[in-house]
């Protein structure tokens, strides 16, 4: 056993993930931050959860890019300059794969920035696409999104596209993600494109159950996260004390996943204890769902023009395009 005072846990209490992990137990409502869910395990849960048959969304955006990434790649290369494609929380890319593949045809003259939190992610794609992508000029980046944008923005000084696809833009509430997309725009030129992922409003039970999976991949994927704290900071969580528990709010649009400790208990963090009362939540991720005006409105609110949608046959989920403004 370990003694808190080596050096060894002295590291792990000064790391950024401990610090994040702390601030939103300690806090007065219970929050965990959902970009920590994606570990080795956690990625790979999310590969499961996207392949159940309630979770419509990567279907759907599967299907505009499988049917749409031709006519995205010419708008793409209208301009026959050459282009840094950014890309924001690839996971294992099988969507953009097919914008890849589109605009090596068109013969653009591009480099692939990939960005992701997780290690994994970025480990994975640079073994796997250079292989069904022959000749694909590709640099991974591990961390943050904004910080490595800026990272990018030192390599070149070429025009940007920027993807973040998946509905990753839906991890943050209408207000976060309008902040997140202006603080883009102020790491972006004018005429820089985004295509970004809208997970639209539909039905509320369609919604609940994509998030509620039978075979409880989703369910896994939250607690996962306690089993991430426990592995890497030392933390006693009893998993099978918490229980998953996800709500859909069909006026505002807002998915939310919490886990609802079972018991009263007390729960270990290296030296600290964090006590949690019966049923007392702690609010783990938001998926936001929006109308097309709404995200038109976010467009202008954060300086970009919209420039085209592109929609699955359903009209459950949008791509959409926008040009930063000057
Ligand atoms: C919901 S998945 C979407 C993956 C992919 N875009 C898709 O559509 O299937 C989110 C991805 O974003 C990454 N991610 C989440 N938060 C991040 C952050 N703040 N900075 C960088 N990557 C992040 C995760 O590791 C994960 O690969």
């Amino acid at each position: 056993m370990l003694s808190y005072s080596t050096p060894y846990l002295a590291g792990r209490r000064s790391s950024v993930f401990y610090k994040d992990i702390l601030n939103g137990l300690q806090a007065e409502n219970k929050h965990l931050p959902s970009k920590y869910f994606y570990d080795e395990t956690g990625d790979k849960l999310f590969q499961q959860i996207m392949a159940c048959p309630e979770y419509y969304p990567t279907r759907c955006e599967m299907e505009i890019m499988q049917h749409q990434s031709a006519k995205m790649a010419r708008m793409f290369a209208e301009h026959d300059s050459s282009f840094d494609l950014v890309e924001l929380g690839p996971g294992d890319a099988t969507k953009s794969w097919y914008l890849l593949r589109e605009l090596q045809k068109t013969e653009a003259r591009f480099t692939y920035y990939p960005i992701d939190i997780s290690s994994n992610v970025i480990g994975w794609l640079e073994d796997r696409l250079p292989s069904t992508l022959p000749g694909l000029r590709m640099q991974g980046l591990n961390g943050d999104f904004l910080e490595q944008l800026l990272q990018v923005n030192t390599f070149s000084g070429k025009r940007k596209i920027v993807l973040f696809m998946g509905a990753n833009i839906g991890n943050m509430t209408p207000q976060q993600a309008t902040v997140f997309c202006r603080e883009l725009h102020e790491h972006l030129q004018p005429g820089d494109l985004l295509l970004t992922g809208f997970d639209l409003k539909k039905h509320p039970r369609m919604i609940l159950d994509a998030y509620n999976d039978r075979q409880g991949f989703t369910r896994e994927f939250n607690l996962n996260l306690l089993k991430r704290i426990n592995n890497e900071l030392d933390a006693d969580f009893d998993v099978d004390q918490f229980e998953h528990y996800p709500v859909y709010d069909p006026l505002t649009g807002a998915c939310k996943s919490y886990l609802i400790s079972r018991i009263a208990q007390e729960v270990h963090i290296a030296d600290r204890v964090i006590r949690f009362e019966e049923n007392e939540p702690i609010y783990m991720e938001i998926s936001q769902k929006y109308t097309l005006p709404e995200i038109e409105f976010m467009a202008i609110q954060s300086g970009f023009s919209p420039v085209h949608t592109f929609l699955d046959s359903k009209k459950w989920f949008a791509d959409v395009l926008w040009q930063r403004m000057p």
